[in-house]
């Protein structure tokens, strides 16, 4: 019998980029996949992918930056006799490269919505059954931007900063419930996702790590309810380190291993 055979895994954004590799893996485990992101085509193809190799998969087009919404898109879990979810993993993020003062309200909101509001929410929703049963899985995507904050993309900062911070508190909240909360940390991440996308090399001495890292790690979270993963090749630990005692001295690490540069070159790819 496989690992997660039986098991529901809702998984949000999974239309494109590192969640499709999150949802394979899970459905390779057994584990029966709902699938949220907004493009109602892009998820047909992976439900097709996943049902096509064996497993079992539906999928949900919604709109989390309606993280208002989420008690509707709960609602709709039970049509699709999905409403008893055992593995929650709140992927679907969004990034914003710009000046500061480009910003507005709504872009603001919508970035602090679909990558923080949005995860918090569903949870709320979700967690009681887990509670009830006492047992259950909650994997956030974050990203090393929340530990260390980056240039011209701080709002996306504060929000995995935030899920970070959240998921910290909340597991220590529910140790001795049998619901593990765990978030995985990826830096730059190739071949597919957010960052390929933007189509610049990431700064050498920071790497890149692939897509089947961060599945690898959601299925690690899982498997051992470890609370904290970071995904990344370089020798990013002790600088993280570092930049907690001399944040001043991580500013220049930074700068010097080229973050700020290219984050400069993003903005100007989204213009
Ligand atoms: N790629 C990286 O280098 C990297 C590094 C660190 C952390 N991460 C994190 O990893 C996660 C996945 O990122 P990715 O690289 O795969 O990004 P991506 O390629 O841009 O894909 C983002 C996914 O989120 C969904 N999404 C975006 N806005 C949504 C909304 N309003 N409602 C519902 N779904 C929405 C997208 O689907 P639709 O557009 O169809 O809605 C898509 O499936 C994110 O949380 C990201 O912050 C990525």
């Amino acid at each position: 019998m496989k690992l997660l055979e039986g098991k529901i895994a809702l998984v949000t954004g999974v239309s494109r980029g590192i969640g499709p590799y999150i949802a394979r893996i899970l459905s390779d485990e057994g584990a029966s996949v709902i699938g949220i992101s907004r493009n109602e085509e892009k998820l047909k193809d992976i439900e097709k992918q996943i049902i096509d190799d064996g497993g079992n998969a539906q999928m949900i087009p919604f709109d989390l930056n309606k993280s208002h919404r989420i008690k509707i898109l709960v609602q709709k879990l039970s049509e699709y006799n999905a409403d008893d979810v055992d593995i929650l993993v709140n992927n679907a993020g969004i990034e914003k490269y710009s000046d500061y003062v480009d910003n507005n309200y709504d872009s603001i909101q919508s970035i602090i919505n679909v990558n923080l509001l949005a995860p918090m929410e569903l949870t709320r929703m979700i967690l009681p059954k887990m509670l009830e049963k006492g047992s259950g899985n909650i994997v956030n995507i974050a990203s090393l931007a929340g530990r260390k904050g980056v240039a011209y993309n701080s709002i996306y900062s504060a929000s995995k900063a935030g899920l970070i911070k959240w998921g910290d508190g909340l597991r220590q909240e529910l140790h001795d419930t049998g619901v593990s909360v765990s978030t995985i940390m990826p830096g730059y991440i190739d071949e597919a996702g957010m960052f390929y996308d933007g189509g610049f090399p990431a700064p050498k001495l920071l790497g890149t790590s692939p897509p089947q890292k961060v599945a690898g790690a959601v299925l690690k979270a899982i498997k051992t309810g470890k609370g904290e993963i970071i995904v990344n090749n370089g020798p990013i630990k002790p600088l993280l380190a570092l930049n907690v005692f001399a944040p001043e001295f991580g500013n220049y690490i930074v700068k010097k291993f080229g973050v700020v540069e290219l984050s400069k070159k993003r903005i100007k790819s989204n213009d």
